[in-house]
């Protein structure tokens, strides 16, 4: 019998240090394992140390101590996209990020592809400032789509949104981590507990450390017991 090949974690970090360089570390001894492509979210109170993680995974900060691996390329999307949106108009900002040694030809369609994957078709020439809340935090996944991330770090996308664009960009990172080719990974942060219902797995982050996975609907309850007898809200 043949053995059936090893899954390799998209994801994986151990004894994790980091240390903004006053007082507590804000990350000790943390370890996670992502076990497949899905949708994988974090939950913890401010300071906990949740965005601290994403910029580490992302490389944008480097550890005091410990190991990240990472399978394919990580993107980081933020809460507000203006924060990372850049040049003028749609199509020049995702040619920004696209993956260098592609011809014109490649460059276009990888820009197209990027806009219909996210429900902006046809954008390219579409100033950014004329884009309302969800189209730009859509955008910028685009972005991440076009530079051939397969590891989404969302840190917080649908803070700022209003809830029909909240649902759109749930739903989005969704589909793509469930698409039967390629499906992406994403590690989504949040305090919407409502979110949980639609992830694969939650963990806790408290105190730069993060606990281990559980169902959506289970770290909802613990994080929010519903008063006995009474209806959820
Ligand atoms: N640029 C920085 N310089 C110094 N300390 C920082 C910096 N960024 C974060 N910290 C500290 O690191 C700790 C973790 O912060 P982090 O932003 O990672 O938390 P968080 O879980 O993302 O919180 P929130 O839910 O409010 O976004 C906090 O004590 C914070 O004050
Ligand atoms: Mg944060």
């Amino acid at each position: 019998m043949t053995p059936s090949a090893a899954v390799v974690p998209p994801l994986s970090i151990e004894g994790l240090h980091f240390g903004w360089g006053q007082g507590r570390n804000a990350l000790h001894n943390c370890r996670l394992q992502i076990p497949g492509p899905g949708l994988w979210m974090l939950v913890g109170s401010n300071g906990s140390g949740k965005s601290t993680l994403l910029r580490l995974i992302a490389g944008l900060l480097t550890p005091a101590e410990g190991r990240i691996t990472c399978q394919g390329r990580p993107a980081l999307v933020f809460q507000n996209p203006d924060h990372q949106l850049l040049l003028p108009s749609c199509g020049s900002d995702l040619q920004l990020g696209l993956p260098e040694g592609l011809d014109d030809g490649e460059r276009a369609e990888r820009v197209a592809s990027a806009l219909a994957q996210v429900g902006l078709p046809g954008l390219q020439q579409r100033p950014i400032h004329s884009l309302s809340g969800g189209q730009k935090q859509r955008l910028a996944i685009a972005g991440a789509l076009a530079s051939a991330a397969t590891l989404l770090l969302l840190d917080e996308p649908t803070a700022l949104l209003d809830p029909d664009s909240q649902r759109d960009v749930l739903e989005l990172i969704h589909r793509l981590c469930h698409r039967s080719t390629s499906p992406l990974t994403a590690l989504w942060i949040t305090h919407r507990l409502e979110e949980l219902e639609r992830c694969d797995g939650a963990a806790r982050m408290e105190g730069g450390a993060i606990g281990p996975w559980q169902s959506g609907e289970s770290l909802r309850r613990s994080l929010a017991p519903l008063p006995a007898g009474g209806p959820e809200r």
